[in-house]
């Protein structure tokens, strides 16, 4: 029996540019490697200077993980959007996937948060919907 599994969703600002291949490649690189090491699976996409990132995994390791990014430079502001108990991985393919959110994508996400409406699903459609993979339920 493993530990329940959890997801969390946050978006914190970017201190260093998003766009720029090698921050972004630093970070992907770092969190693959110890993703996989600790049981952690999700996704990581930017919109307008800002991370946003899905997490999913044993709560122990959520909590590891989220006291290193409350501490790590590049980033900053980190908004918890959601942290629930999950039945199923919707990223288990990925240590750490990497979304590239398209002008339509970041239209939708935009909408979500001008009506405050960021839910975790549609959050998490929309990253899926990047990856171009389709929702497991
Ligand atoms: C936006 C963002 C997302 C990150 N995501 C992860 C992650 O999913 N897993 C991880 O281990 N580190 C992630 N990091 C890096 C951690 O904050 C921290 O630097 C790293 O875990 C330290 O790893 P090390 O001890 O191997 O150097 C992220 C950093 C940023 C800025």
């Amino acid at each position: 029996m493993g530990s329940i599994l959890q997801r969390l969703i946050y978006t914190s600002a970017a201190t260093t540019p998003t766009g720029s291949l090698i921050n972004l490649a630093t970070i992907l690189a770092q969190a693959q490697r110890n993703n996989d090491r600790d049981g952690l699976t999700g996704v990581l996409a930017s919109h307008r200077n800002r991370y946003i990132q899905v997490l999913e995994g044993p709560a122990p390791a959520l909590d590891r993980l989220l006291r290193l990014l409350e501490s790590d430079p590049r980033h900053r502001d980190m908004i918890l959007l959601s942290r629930e108990p999950i039945t199923m991985r919707q990223f288990g393919r990925w240590a750490m996937a990497s979304a590239v959110i398209t002008p339509r994508q970041g239209a939708a996400l935009d909408r979500l948060v001008d009506h405050d409406d960021l839910t975790p699903e549609r959050v998490i459609r929309i990253m899926l919907d990047a990856l171009d993979a389709v929702p497991a339920d």
